[in-house]
């Protein structure tokens, strides 16, 4: 499974990618806002040519504002052509993006999909919540999707009013209530579960489509969607150090350093 970094924040991006493990960037329109604000405003085009130059020609998400398919299409053209010569640009299309002013919904997302990629413009599906969503998208060309499984264990606790708290994790095998039932949306424990479920999908048919799995949360989650078979991970910076930390190999160091004898460091000379 490779690692992509979740987040729009040049200073971790830089940091995530000297460690030489990072294989792509994820952003969002939330994202940009946080790394602008943190910034204090800055001028965005400018920005994000650095983020695609510090991505040294891995895949690189920028995401459209929704709309139509054609406003989508017309979008990603012009994000693409922008920014294609600072790095390897991925066209960020929401699956289901747009509500109009009579609570309409429109199914815009899978048409935008299928215009950019029929002209070998990668796209990343993304607010991917449910197996059939995923699988429409594979179907309509995507290079990626996008399952945010974070997200979807927010879901299933808030459906669970006060009884689990932001804490409490939806692990692959789902948790119960307080009466010992299983809780589920749709047939789906765990965000886990939803992307164990793309993955069977997927290898089912052979579909070129990767998962990228996204809302990750914690370095348990990463795990379990490792294992759930995602071809990628995209991870926030203090979830990718969550992962390298444990006290035990802390101790481990500390033990060994005060091991070391002069005739130790000495093989170093
Ligand atoms: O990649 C999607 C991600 O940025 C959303 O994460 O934690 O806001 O659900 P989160």
């Amino acid at each position: 499974m490779k690692i992509f970094i979740d987040t729009a924040d040049l200073a971790e991006i830089k940091d995530a990618f000297s460690w030489g493990i990072v294989e792509g960037i994820t952003t969002n329109p939330s994202l940009m806002k946080k790394a602008q604000d943190k910034q204090g405003g800055t001028n965005l085009e400018e920005y994000v040519k650095k983020i695609l130059v510090a991505s040294r020609g891995t895949p690189v998400s920028l995401e459209v504002l929704g709309g139509t398919a054609e406003e989508m299409y017309a979008q990603g053209k012009k994000l693409y052509s922008k920014f294609k010569n600072y790095g390897a640009v991925v066209i960020k299309i929401p699956v289901n993006p747009s509500v109009d002013d009579n609570s309409k919904v429109h199914y815009e997302g899978l048409k935008a999909t299928k215009m950019l990629s029929e002209e070998n413009i990668p796209v990343n599906v993304t607010l991917v919540m449910t197996p059939e969503q995923a699988l429409l998208a594979a179907i309509a060309g995507a290079t990626y999707v996008s399952p945010f499984a974070g997200r979807i264990d927010d879901h299933l606790r808030k459906q669970r009013g006060k009884e689990f708290g932001k804490l409490d994790y939806f692990n692959k095998h789902g948790i119960k209530d307080s009466k010992g039932n299983l809780i589920t949306d749709t047939g789906l424990v765990s965000g886990v579960h939803l992307i164990n479920s793309i993955a069977s999908i997927f290898r089912n048919y052979n579909f070129k489509t990767q998962i990228l799995a996204a809302s990750t949360r914690n370095a348990r989650q990463v795990r379990e969607i490792a294992e759930a078979g995602a071809h990628i991970a995209t991870i926030p910076f203090p979830v990718l150090k969550e992962m390298i930390h444990h006290h035990k190999t802390l101790e481990g160091m500390k033990a060994f350093t005060d091991d070391i004898v002069p005739e130790y460091r000495k093989l170093f000379e």
